[in-house]
């Protein structure tokens, strides 16, 4: 009989075990690195690195790990976007990391329910240099450890948490360097760009721009990180007029999980560059930089807001208001093609009348509707102009019937004011995040009878509990921009957004906080599922979502977040991070895995 020599048959073991892992690692198993090897990775990331210590730990008898935060501060701030950003392993929707250590007053708060590490990462790098991600990354990846990035940790799906991980945490990857003549490798031109670390959030690249005379395509709210934003397409005030943050980068620095530190342009990694432009956060490699196409900043910027319901009981107001903001809704396009933007509000319920400005009884069967308008470059008289013939027709409709106000326009001369006004209130955390977004084009709005788009809202608004009322939240940022985006800047983008004109966004889920995260966020994607996504398939079964902003429970994630990119995208997950150790819900290839949040597990599940 043969025996092979027992070194031989120990690497024969490691390899068949190497190439398909069942499970990723987790601290329970006898090959997860000693504590002396943590430390010793430490040494070589310069001391960048932090183990886990949950913020909350204070609130609890003992203080079992020993943070020093106090537990007021903890509880106060948790509602705060900005106090997660700034904590290692903190995001802003923690049932994403099983509400592990939660304060005492946050929603889902359970006494018994104890303080652990649990669905947040077990180490984070707070990462200096390319050089030590590159470190991190490929000392995890070759032990069979999950690894993630987190910006801001402002996803709306928990994707920069997950358990049993070590993440890297890019908030120093900060600088910003505007630069009028970049030349574009693999062309003679130029370009006017910003040069912008990946951990900055959009208020501070505005800024830089807006000082420099220039404008970036950038998010909606102060506080949110380039990072997952761009490589998920991004939209915004500007993203109507110049296309998405995708359509706008010209290169990127990223790092794979084999530790390879690549510059992915027009001239090479091509591949690389084509799906960080659009094909999804964290799932490629960890970007330390973008370089960015910059617009010369807008002279004017103008602000109009038209409100619209009915106080009305009887029948006909109810069949009025909806069918006025069908109307309104199918009037869209038009808007956008004469250069309006802007985001409509719809609610009902408690949400609309908490969202009144006045105390007038709305109907509970009716509708609040709220659109903020705004336009470049526009004096007030001429978006009023604008306006008025969708304002004629709304009249029409409502038969005097119907409260219709528009509001006299507001004009700003720097786009900071302008920005400034549309973020009065600091960025939300600590509540539950699930909702369900859908791409629509004039072939499901403009061409569609006032009936039949009345139809689809009375029917995609709703929620669970009809008290609580429901929002729907539609936004006018697809259109001209992304339409007229050139060939050689388009990438893996969900082609869909190019006939495009608005992204909605409809939510409801029930939400019981306290339950157990798993099953409550399973239940809630099941709802959104039967009650959401087969309403939008109906309505547009040819379009998509975007995945930013949507149902990571989604059952057809790779048809309506990625379209008709995602086989290419696969092969390019494959190349780049051939021992998956980027995983995030809705990633490509991520339906090979199953990542539990009780047993905290990373496993395949074919
Ligand atoms: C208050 C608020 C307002 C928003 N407004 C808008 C808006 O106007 N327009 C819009 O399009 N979206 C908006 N969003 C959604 C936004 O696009 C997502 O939350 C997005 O994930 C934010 O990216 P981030 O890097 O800040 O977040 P993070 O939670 O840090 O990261 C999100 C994802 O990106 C990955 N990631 C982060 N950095 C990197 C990196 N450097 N390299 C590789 N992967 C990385 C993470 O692993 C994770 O998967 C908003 C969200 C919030 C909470
Ligand atoms: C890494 O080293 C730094 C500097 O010595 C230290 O402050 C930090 O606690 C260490 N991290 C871990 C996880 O031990
Ligand atoms: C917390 O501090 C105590 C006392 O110094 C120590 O015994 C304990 O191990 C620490 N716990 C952790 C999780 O570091
Ligand atoms: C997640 O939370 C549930 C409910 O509290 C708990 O039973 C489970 O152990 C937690 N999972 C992890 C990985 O901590
Ligand atoms: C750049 O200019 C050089 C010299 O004029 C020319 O040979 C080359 O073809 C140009 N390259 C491109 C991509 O236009
Ligand atoms: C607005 O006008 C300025 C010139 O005053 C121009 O540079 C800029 O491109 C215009 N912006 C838009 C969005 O039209
Ligand atoms: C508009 O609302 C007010 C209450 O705020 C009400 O008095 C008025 O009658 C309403 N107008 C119409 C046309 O419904
Ligand atoms: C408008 O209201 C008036 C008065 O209430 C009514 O007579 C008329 O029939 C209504 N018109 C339409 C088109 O509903
Ligand atoms: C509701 O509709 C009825 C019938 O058209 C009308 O008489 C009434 O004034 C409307 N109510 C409101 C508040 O507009
Ligand atoms: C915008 O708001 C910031 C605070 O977030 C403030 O510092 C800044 O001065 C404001 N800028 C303008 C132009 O209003
Ligand atoms: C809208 O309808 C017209 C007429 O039927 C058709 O020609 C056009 O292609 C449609 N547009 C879209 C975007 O579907
Ligand atoms: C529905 O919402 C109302 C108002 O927010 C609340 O009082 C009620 O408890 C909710 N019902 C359920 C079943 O959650
Ligand atoms: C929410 O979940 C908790 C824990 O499972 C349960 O005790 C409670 O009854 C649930 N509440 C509702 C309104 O379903």
């Amino acid at each position: 009989m043969f025996l092979a020599r027992p070194d031989t048959l120990l690497i024969l073991l490691a390899t068949a075990a190497a190439a398909s892992p069942i499970c990723k690692l987790t601290p329970l198993d006898a090959s997860w690195p000693s504590p002396l090897e943590w430390a010793s990775l430490n040494t070589s990331l310069s001391g960048t690195l932090i183990k886990t210590i949950p913020a909350a730990s204070s609130c609890y008898p003992s203080n079992p790990f020993n943070s020093t935060e106090s537990c007021s501060a903890v509880s106060d701030n948790w509602d705060l976007a900005t106090f997660h950003a700034a904590l290692p392993e903190g995001i802003d929707y923690p049932i994403y990391a099983n509400n592990s250590c939660l304060p005492p007053g946050a929603q889902g708060y359970v006494e018994d329910r104890g303080c652990a590490v649990g669905g947040s990462p077990v180490y984070v790098v707070d990462a200096r240099s390319e050089e030590q991600v590159a470190t991190a990354v490929k000392w995890a990846a070759d032990r069979n450890i999950r690894v993630l990035v987190k910006g801001t940790g402002h996803d709306m799906n928990g994707r920069s948490s997950g358990a049993y991980s070590l993440s890297i945490w890019t908030r120093n990857f900060n600088s910003i360097q505007m630069n009028a003549n970049w030349p574009v490798p693999g062309s003679n031109s130029t370009e006017n760009v910003a040069i912008v670390g990946s951990g900055n959030i959009w208020y501070d690249v505005y800024s830089a721009a807006v000082a420099a005379g220039r404008v970036v395509v950038g998010g909606g709210a102060k506080d949110v990180g380039l990072g997952g934003y761009i490589q998920g397409g991004g939209h915004g005030p500007l993203s109507s007029q110049y296309g998405l943050a995708a359509d706008q980068l010209l290169q990127a620095t990223v790092v794979t999980t084999e530790g390879n530190i690549l510059v992915a342009n027009g001239v090479q990694n091509q591949d690389m560059l084509w799906a960080l432009r659009g094909g999804g956060a964290g799932q490629y490699g960890i970007v330390t930089e973008y370089v960015l196409k910059t617009y010369p900043a807008p002279a004017t910027i103008v602000s109009g807001n038209l409100e619209l319901y009915t106080t009305g009981l009887d029948n006909e107001n109810i069949t009025a208001v909806w069918d006025a903001f069908a109307v309104l809704t199918r009037s869209i396009p038009d808007l956008m093609d004469a250069g309006l933007a802007g985001v409509l509000t719809a609610s009902t319920g408690n949400v609309a009348v908490q969202s009144m400005a006045s105390t007038a009884a709305i109907s509970p069967e009716g509708v609040l509707v709220s659109h903020g308008v705004f336009g470049y470059n526009m004096t007030a008289a001429e978006m009023t102009a604008l306006m008025e013939p969708v304002i004629a027709s709304l009249q029409e409709v409502s038969n005097s019937t119907l409260n219709i106000t528009w509001s006299e326009p507001i004009t700003y001369s720097n786009f900071i004011a302008f920005f400034n006004s549309t973020n009065t209130s600091p960025s939300g955390a600590g509540q539950v995040s699930l909702m369900s977004s859908r791409l629509l084009g004039r072939d499901q709005l403009s061409n569609r009878s006032v009936a039949d788009v009345s139809s689809y809202l009375q029917r995609i608004i709703p929620g669970s509990n009809k008290t609580a009322g429901s929002l729907l939240i539609v936004g006018m940022q697809a259109g001209p921009g992304p339409a007229s985006v050139p060939e050689d800047m388009r990438g893996a983008l969900n082609p869909v957004w190019r006939s495009a004109y608005i992204h909605a966004i409809a939510l409801g889920a029930p939400m019981n906080a306290t339950a157990n995260p798993q099953e409550m966020l399973a239940g809630a994607g099941d709802w959104m599922n039967e009650n959401k996504e087969t309403i939008w398939r109906e309505w547009a079964p040819d379009t998509g979502s975007y995945m930013n902003e949507g149902n990571c429970f989604n059952t057809d994630f790779k048809h309506d977040f990625y379209g008709t990119s995602y086989d290419r995208l696969l092969e390019i997950k494959r190349k780049y991070d051939p021992s998956e150790s980027l995983f995030v819900l809705t990633g490509v290839g991520s339906d090979e895995w199953d990542y539990n949040l009780n047993s905290g597990k990373l496993c395949r599940s074919t």
